[in-house]
């Protein structure tokens, strides 16, 4: 089955038309590969990166240029879905002129449909100077990680009556400056539904509940690849990270018995070589 390129209007439909949206996390072109031949609606190139994949503490340290070096690769696995690129911290928040540029990046050199960003009212008018520049932009709203120092920590956000007007807010100011979607992250599920039937555009919830028009998780955590910690609304469909150490056990257990590569795995001749290098 071919199947068309997803775009930004496609995700629109996808909540007029009450079908659900699919994210995934993608930092290389063979995983990016398998989410797109899986069906994914949107691969995320996500700043998330620094943790999963680069060893960072946080999603902080990580540079405008690693983001980049890494979408190209994912772009390299897309052909169907749509691609997102994480604005990593301080790379929007200078001016609204280095927003630009730097947005720009993801889309002239690693090939992106669009951007991440993360913030509320405050990054409004960087969403529209942006959107005006033609770069489709998706909110993150919620638990901001690039932030979660300021907000107490990886919290659920939008438990008391304030809070949760204000993220309702800044989903309204952030539709209203022309973001295509926004990110609800680890806020309550029945605030996730207010907010999802509130705004035209869609939601995609992580830790937000099933009310949101889409869903979104970092792939090595739904894998079970990533063991350093799994936050509590991740399901893992698979427990990779032993299957992987076990594999992996086998082929050193192989090699130091003399047992691999065995005869299957190697190229055999019929001639004698004794003779041959005479
Ligand atoms: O960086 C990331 O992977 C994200 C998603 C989990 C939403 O922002």
């Amino acid at each position: 089955m071919t199947m068309k390129k997803m775009t930004v209007r496609d995700v629109l439909d996808m909540k007029s038309g009450a079908e659900k949206i699919t994210m995934l996390t993608a930092y290389d072109a063979s995983f990016a590969r398998l989410l797109d031949q899986a069906g994914i609606d949107i691969v995320l190139v996500g700043d998330s990166l620094g943790m999963v994949a680069l060893g960072y503490e946080s999603t902080v340290p990580v540079t405008m240029d690693e983001m980049v070096h890494h979408a190209r690769a994912v772009k390299h696995g897309v052909n169907q879905a749509l691609l997102v690129g994480d604005m990593p911290f301080l790379s929007y928040q200078v001016s609204r002129e280095d927003a630009i540029v730097n947005a720009g990046r993801f889309m002239k050199e690693a090939g992106c449909d669009a951007v991440k960003l993360e913030g509320g009212l405050e990054v409004c008018d960087t969403v529209a100077a942006l959107v005006r520049a033609g770069i489709p932009v998706m909110g993150h709203i919620g638990l901001t990680p690039q932030t979660a120092g300021s907000l107490g920590g990886y919290k659920v956000q939008g438990k008391d009556a304030e809070s949760a007007r204000r993220i309702l807010a800044e989903a309204r100011g952030l539709a209203d400056a022309g973001a295509f979607a926004v990110v609800l992250e680890c806020i309550p599920d029945k605030l996730a539904g207010a907010i999802s039937k509130s705004v035209a555009i869609p939601t995609i919830g992580i830790g937000a509940g099933v009310e949101c028009d889409g869903q979104v998780l970092v792939t090595h955590d739904l894998l079970g690849m990533f063991e350093k910690f799994t936050p509590s609304f991740v399901k893992c469909y698979a427990k990779l990270a032993p299957q992987i150490k076990d594999a992996i056990s086998s082929y050193r257990d192989e090699v130091k018995n003399g047992l691999y590569p065995d005869a299957a795995h190697s190229f055999t001749m019929q001639l004698d070589i004794d003779e041959l290098l005479k």
